[in-house]
């Protein structure tokens, strides 16, 4: 897939998911699971990975790769999955599932996460690393894919098309949150609100030296390769100009798809064999 066919899909993808609707499909489906820090993400394909359906959830059953409350994400997972064989009028009892996990987390934890898809009565097939499951969708080949969730930023470097090289870094949208809350003296929910509904102009300069921050994590990873372009996906970098700041901090051209937070759960999904 490339840069303007993946952005279609990802739009396609949440138009289904707003709508609650399933697209006609034939043949077995790929199911996607993003088990996240801040959102949980339940996402169909078909064979040829045009999306089908998808159903997503706030929950904070899981953090950083880490399941907190293995018996809440079962059931969170378990609802969702009811959810999304309502839309789709079909049962998904052992269909294949890919999961995901930050890069890096420790093997026993990545093995909890794929136990909680498979307690969920999937048959699991692929645990990815998030970041290159964006990549994926977004075709790259080459390149750094940046997945800056709510609990953590991923980072894949890419060349060729191989993972050359994976990092993982506890830096995220809570923190933005957490800068909010104090800036304002609110609690961490009341920032959160802010953070994502008020205006951007008035919200983004209090986050700016979180970015500032991100992009500098990321800047240092990066040295010694040749990255010539920054993918920013997850739900964090949504303000419009994180793209911007990201640039100005590591002098490398970075570049955001469309709807940034579904990128990484419609790749894990592409990802499912
Ligand atoms: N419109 C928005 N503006 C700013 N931040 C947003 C917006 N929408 C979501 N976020 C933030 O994005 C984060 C969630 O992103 P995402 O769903 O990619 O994370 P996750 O996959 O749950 O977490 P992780 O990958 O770290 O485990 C949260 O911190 C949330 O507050
Ligand atoms: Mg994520």
């Amino acid at each position: 897939m490339d840069w303007k066919s993946g952005n279609d899909v990802i739009l396609e993808f949440d138009e289904l998911i707003k709508s609650g609707k399933a697209r006609p499909h034939t043949g077995p489906l790929k199911i996607g699971v993003d088990l996240g820090t801040a959102n949980i993400v339940l996402a169909a394909v078909d064979q040829e990975n045009r999306p089908v359906a998808g159903v997503t959830r706030r929950a904070s059953v899981v953090r950083d790769g880490i399941v907190v409350d293995y018996m809440g994400a079962v059931s969170i997972v378990r609802q969702l999955k009811a959810e999304l064989e309502d839309i789709l009028g079909e049962s998904l009892d052992f269909a294949n599932a890919a999961t995901a996990i930050p890069p890096g987390i420790l093997e026993g934890n990545a093995k909890i996460i794929a136990n909680v898809v498979d307690s969920a009565d999937f048959n699991v097939t692929n645990v990815v690393d998030e970041p290159t499951a964006a990549a994926t969708v977004l075709g790259i080949r080459n390149g750094a894919v940046v997945d800056v969730g709510g609990g953590t930023t991923g980072i894949s470097i890419l060349k060729d098309g191989e993972v050359v090289f994976t990092a993982d870094e506890p830096t995220g949208g809570t923190h933005m949150s957490l800068v909010i809350a104090g800036n304002k003296k609110i609690s961490f929910d009341e920032a959160e609100e802010i953070k994502i509904h008020d205006d951007q102009r008035v919200v983004f300069p209090i986050i700016k030296p979180v970015v500032e921050k991100m992009a500098s994590i990321v800047h240092r990873f990066i040295q010694g390769y040749d990255v010539d372009t920054i993918y920013v996906v997850g739900g964090a970098c949504e303000f419009d100009r994180f793209e911007q700041v990201f640039e100005r901090e590591t002098g490398i051209k970075t570049i955001k798809p469309v709807e940034p937070l579904l990128v990484t759960p419609l790749g894990i999904a592409f990802n499912c064999r």
